[in-house]
């Protein structure tokens, strides 16, 4: 079995297979991560292959701090700003990639920028620190399917494929980082996340743009197309859900009929709901016993703008 759990001695070996350019998958705050040395082109590509995503689709490159930020990205103020704030935590951002940056071009998918970030989760830390490498890392689930948030997860979708799963937990975040584009003239947030668009708005002064205001350019590629697809069809603000259906719940005032209720939130918290949900979807689309994943509506603001981004993403598939 390839699920170890943290302790130095794991996190010692798992630094080892990154910095010989083998693959660790590990958890970080938002979902766990299928991790490579991001200055290696055949462990980045390992990644691609071991996920079947396709190349045009870049990988978040995950460093401990600012100043190993600075070594393969034109840092510029609006990400100071944002990383005095939110950093290290669940915020990735796009810059423009530095001349003579070691960073695989894989990695970027060729083109001159590089998603970056500074995990908050202490094992991803840790790993930072002992393999002292960029770290290429996506979601640790096969190409098009729901984001993995704890270490049998990723064992349900890479199985052995990867040497070792390091195993810390539940991430409790729960659904990807926060992608905000500030390689351009303009700020564009391109993936909604735990840190909402008011946060950012408020932190730099400015507003901001998002991907619906943006028309015509292809700025995120993984984003497009359909995503965190289970095998079940989904169908979502479902007010009356049918009796074979298994319906994901929000809210106190849950109504009846659905053959299974899984609640992502008795208490409507919608922090909470984001860290259940992926596990959530799992779970249900695991029994296989039901027609259909029904949702609930799920209020469209604050996270909930990061929750519905999601879902609608499983409903096209
Ligand atoms: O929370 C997270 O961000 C997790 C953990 C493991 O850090 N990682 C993650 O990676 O969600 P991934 O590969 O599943 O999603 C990365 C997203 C993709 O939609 C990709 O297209 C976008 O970030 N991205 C990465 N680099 C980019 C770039 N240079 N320009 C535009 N979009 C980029
Ligand atoms: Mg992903």
């Amino acid at each position: 079995m390839n699920i170890l759990s943290v302790n130095s001695a794991t996190i010692k070996k798992a630094a080892g297979i990154l910095q010989s350019g083998g693959l660790v998958a590990f958890p970080t705050e938002t979902v766990y991560g299928l991790g490579g040395d991001a200055t290696n082109d055949l462990a980045v590509a390992a990644i691609f292959s071991a996920k079947g995503r396709p190349q045009f689709n870049p990988l978040i490159v995950h460093v401990s701090n600012i100043a190993m930020a600075q070594q393969f990205v034109i840092w510029n103020g609006w990400a100071e700003k944002l990383a005095a704030q939110f950093c290290p935590g669940p915020l990735t951002f796009i810059l423009p990639r530095l001349p003579g940056s070691k960073i695989s071009l894989l990695a970027s998918a060729g083109g001159d920028t590089i998603g970056i970030r500074i995990p908050a989760h202490p094992v991803a830390r840790q790993l930072l620190v002992e393999a002292n490498l960029p770290i290429a890392a996506p979601s640790a689930n096969r190409s098009g399917r729901v984001s993995p948030t704890a270490a049998q997860h990723v064992y349900e979708e890479l199985g052995d494929v990867v040497p070792m799963i390091l195993d810390g937990g539940g991430c409790n975040v729960g659904i990807e980082s926060t992608v905000i584009d500030l390689s351009g003239d303009e700020i564009i947030l391109l993936r909604p996340g735990i840190i909402t668009r008011e946060q950012i708005e408020e932190c730099l002064g400015i507003k901001i743009s998002t991907l619906d205001d943006v028309s015509g350019v292809l700025k995120s590629p993984g984003l497009l197309a359909s995503h965190y697809a289970p095998s079940l069809p989904v169908r979502l603000n479902v007010v009356k859900p049918n009796s074979d259906e298994a319906y994901l719940a929000f809210g106190p005032d849950v109504p009846a009929g659905a053959k299974k209720v899984l609640n992502l939130s008795p208490v409507a918290n919608l922090k909470e709901a984001a860290a259940r949900l992926f596990s959530g979807l799992r779970e249900l689309d695991n029994m296989q016993e039901y027609s259909a994943i029904a949702v609930m509506p799920i209020p469209d603001t604050g996270i909930g703008i990061a929750i519905n981004d999601r879902l609608r993403r499983a409903e096209k598939r």
